[in-house]
C-alpha cells in the first residue's frame, strides 16, 4: 500500500513575512491529514531555515527544489545535497521541467543530481514529463523513459527504489491547462510498467504523483485513480486554503480507495 504524498513547490516565491502568514494558516488546516498523507514544503533555499522552524514537530517534512550534481568545491551558486540534508531536508526535487528547459539541465546532469540526493540520505522527487510536441507526436512515453533511464544509468535500479516520481507534463505546468484524469492515469500506469520491466515489484511500490495546474477544483478528479499517489503543487501551494483543500481531496482517497485501477495492465 503506497502512502499518498502531497508536495508544495513554492518555486521562486515568498518572503519572510509572507511565508510565516502562509504556513501558520496552512499548517492549522493540514493538521487533520498528517497521518493519512505525507506532506512536504519545498521553499527557496534562503527560507529553508525559517520553514524548518515553522514546521517544527507537525510531521510535515521540509524539502528543497534542487541539489548540486557535485559534492562540494568550486561551484559558485550551487547548493550541495549534504548541506540540504544538514538543514533538515527530507525530499529534494530533481529534474523539474523549469530546470530542464530554462537552465538546460540535461538528463545526465539530472541523473548526477539524483545520485547526490540519494547519497546524502534524502528522497529524490524525480520530475519527468513530455512537451506538447512530444505528446502530439506520440512520443510522450519515449521522452519519459529516457528521463528515467538517465537516472538508472547513474544509480542503477537501487537508486529508484523508495524515490518519488512526479509526472509533470511540461504543457500543464503553470499554464492552467491540466492533463485529463485519463491521460494522467494512463501515463502513471505506463511508468509503472517501465519500472516493472526493469525490476519486479518496483512498479507497484513506487509512489508516482501528478503535477501541473492542480487546484482545489480539479484535485479530487485527478486523485481518483489509484495510479495517482498524490500531487506536486506549484501555484496553488502559495494559497493556504487552496493547498489545504487539495490535501483534503487527497486524504479522502485513503478513506475510499479506488481499487479498480490498481493493476498494471
Ligand atoms: P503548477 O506547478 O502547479 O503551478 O502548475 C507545478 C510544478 O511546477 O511543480
Amino acid at each position: 500500500m503506497r502512502k499518498p504524498i502531497l508536495i508544495a513547490n513554492w518555486k521562486m516565491n515568498g518572503s519572510l513575512h509572507a511565508n510565516q502568514a502562509l504556513l501558520v494558516r496552512m499548517l492549522a488546516r493540514l493538521r487533520p491529514f498528517r497521518k493519512a498523507v505525507d506532506m512536504a514544503i519545498c521553499p527557496p533555499f534562503p527560507y529553508l531555515f525559517q520553514v524548518r522552524d515553522l514546521l517544527g514537530y507537525t510531521g510535515i517534512s521540509l524539502g528543497a527544489q534542487n541539489a548540486s550534481a557535485a559534492t562540494s568545491g568550486a561551484h559558485t551558486g550551487e547548493v550541495s545535497a549534504t548541506m540540504l540534508q544538514e538543514m533538515g531536508c527530507r525530499y529534494v526535487l530533481v529534474g523539474h521541467s523549469e530546470r530542464r528547459s530554462l537552465y538546460h539541465e540535461s538528463n545526465g546532469v539530472v541523473g548526477a543530481r539524483f545520485r547526490q540526493v540519494r547519497s546524502a540520505g534524502m528522497t529524490p522527487v524525480l520530475c519527468v514529463g513530455e512537451t506538447l510536441e512530444e505528446r502530439e507526436q506520440g512520443m510522450a512515453m519515449a521522452a519519459i523513459e529516457s528521463q528515467l533511464q538517465a537516472v538508472i544509468d547513474e544509480t542503477g535500479m537501487a537508486g529508484l527504489s523508495d524515490s518519488v516520481i512526479a509526472y509533470e507534463p511540461v504543457w500543464a505546468i503553470g499554464t492552467g491547462r491540466t492533463a485529463t484524469p485519463e491521460q494522467v492515469s494512463d501515463t502513471h500506469r505506463a511508468i509503472r510498467q517501465f519500472l516493472e520491466r526493469h525490476e519486479a515489484g518496483l512498479g507497484e511500490s513506487t509512489r508516482i504523483v501528478y503535477g501541473g495546474s492542480v487546484k482545489a477544483g480539479n484535485a479530487a478528479e485527478l486523485f481518483q485513480s489509484s495510479q495517482v499517489d498524490g500531487g506536486l503543487i506549484g501555484g496553488a501551494s502559495l494559497q493556504a486554503d487552496e493547498f489545504s483543500d487539495i490535501g483534503t481531496a487527497l486524504a479522502n482517497t485513503v478513506a475510499e480507495p479506488d481499487s479498480e485501477c490498481d493493476t498494471l495492465d
